[in-house]
């Protein structure tokens, strides 16, 4: 038997560690029992070993993006065409696309967003301390990405608390149940041709398509502006495309994050001696930061599809099939991690693989997440902050992102 690893409600008592860990110790690939109701496929591969994941990363010829879909389910065919973006191409759509946006997330180019990080760091810990705690996530977690990636799209700051809300709902998409009506936001599209299968996704359409326009006429030194420069020079880039891009710059520099600083806060709260390490002479930050990624990763899983019959871990796979990559069972991967379940912020080497495993979809935003996680745990060292956390967590019913909806913490002042 199986372990199930893909009932959403499964995960509001967290990952499911035991079951991945068997999984990790079967031989070959399992075979993992989920009932496709679009195109009737009774399973797929699951990926759970960390040199696995990193196979199919960088092997985009036999294992593809582009087909069924990057998520569990396959989409039909007309709704994959209006959702596709840059996760769901391969080469040479997903070159071209990238290359439009990779610019600006190099490391170099994140470097400039460090005084905004810090700043708005410093301004949510400081009414974080002075109310005296409340909502983690409401509070820091989820203000600190999104006003940090919308100030890089050019969206204005009085907007941010609007696309939160939007970037929720995408969330409950995964999930299963959604509280929108298929109405909402004045959506008339059908919702499966719609990222997330969320109303919530046409209002972002919408807005990225009002902010285009707007750079037209007024360009500014943001992403948008970059992109209708781009496509004035020539780089051609369809409307449904530059939709799906704005949407996905909007959810994956937000939720993502977010819940990195979750995990991160509750970890720390956890073992406050490891956040008084981050003050230690020349500590390394970006130590903490792989650490922190590692330990939350927010992002469960992505999937291909096989292109062709093949190979991996002595298991054939059909063209066709589905392969998942469990990044949550390769980031506790006991052949790869010394003490896979300790939390330690001097862990190195961390060859983590929440961003994905080395190849053309790595994520486009790791920097900027190493970013914010540096500035923000280390500024809260700094100011010899700690946290208490009250009570349990209320977690996200997803088998996608590891998402923290709420978790109630107090500061604690050395
Ligand atoms: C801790 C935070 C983050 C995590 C854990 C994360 C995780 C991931 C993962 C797992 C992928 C897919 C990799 C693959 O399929 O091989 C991905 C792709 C992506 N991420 Fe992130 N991400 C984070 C933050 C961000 C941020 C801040 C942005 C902001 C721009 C971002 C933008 C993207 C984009 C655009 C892609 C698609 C890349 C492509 O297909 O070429 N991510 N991310």
């Amino acid at each position: 038997m199986t372990p199930d690893v893909t009932t959403p409600s499964l995960y509001l008592e967290g990952i499911p560690h035991d079951r991945f860990a068997e999984m990790r110790a079967t031989p070959g690939l399992v075979w993992h029992p989920y009932v496709d109701r679009v195109s009737g496929a009774g399973g797929f591969w699951a990926v759970t070993r960390h040199a696995d994941v990193r196979e199919i990363s960088k092997s985009p010829e036999r294992f593809s993006s582009a087909i069924g879909h990057t998520n569990l389910w396959d989409l039909e065919a007309d709704a994959l065409e209006a959702r596709r973006g840059l996760i769901d191409t391969d080469h040479p759509d997903h070159t071209r696309l990238r290359r439009l946006v990779s610019g600006t997330f190099t490391p170099k180019a994140i470097r400039t967003w460090e005084e905004l990080t810090r700043q708005i760091a410093i301004e949510l810990l400081d009414e974080f301390e002075a109310a005296g705690g409340g909502d983690w996530v409401e509070m820091v977690a989820a203000p600190l990405p999104i006003r940090v990636i919308l100030t890089i799209l050019g969206v204005p700051v009085e907007d941010a608390d609007y696309l939160v809300e939007l970037s929720n709902y995408l969330v409950e998409g995964t999930g299963e149940e959604q509280s929108l009506a298929p109405d909402a936001f004045g959506n008339t599209t059908e919702l499966r041709l719609l990222p997330f299968g969320s109303p919530a996704s046409h209002a972002l359409f919408e807005y990225g398509l009002r902010l285009r326009e707007l750079r037209r006429d007024d360009p500014r030194d943001d992403i948008v502006t970059a992109l209708v420069q781009a496509e004035a020079e020539g780089e051609k880039m369809s409307h449904d495309e530059f939709k799906n891009m704005f949407q996905l710059l909007v959810f994956a520099g937000n939720e993502t994050t977010r819940t990195a600083i979750s995990h991160g806060a509750m970890a720390f709260a956890d073992h406050p001696e490891e956040l008084r390490r981050l003050v230690e002479p020349n500590f390394p930050l970006n130590a903490m930061t792989e650490e922190v990624i590692r330990w939350a990763t927010p992002v469960l899983h992505m999937r291909r599809t096989a292109t062709q019959d093949t190979e991996l871990a002595g298991t054939s796979i059909a063209a066709g099939d589905k392969v998942v990559m469990w990044y949550a069972g390769a980031n506790r991967d006991e052949s790869v991690f010394d003490d896979p379940f300790a939390f330690d912020v001097t862990r190195s080497p961390n060859p983590q693989l929440s961003f994905g495993a080395a190849g053309p979809h790595f994520c486009l935003g790791a920097w900027l997440a190493r970013l914010e996680l540096e500035v923000l745990f280390g500024e809260m060292a700094k100011r010899g902050m700690g946290l208490r956390q009250l009570g349990e967590p209320v977690r996200t019913p997803s088998n996608f992102v590891h998402g923290i909806t709420s978790v109630d913490m107090e500061p604690v002042l050395r």
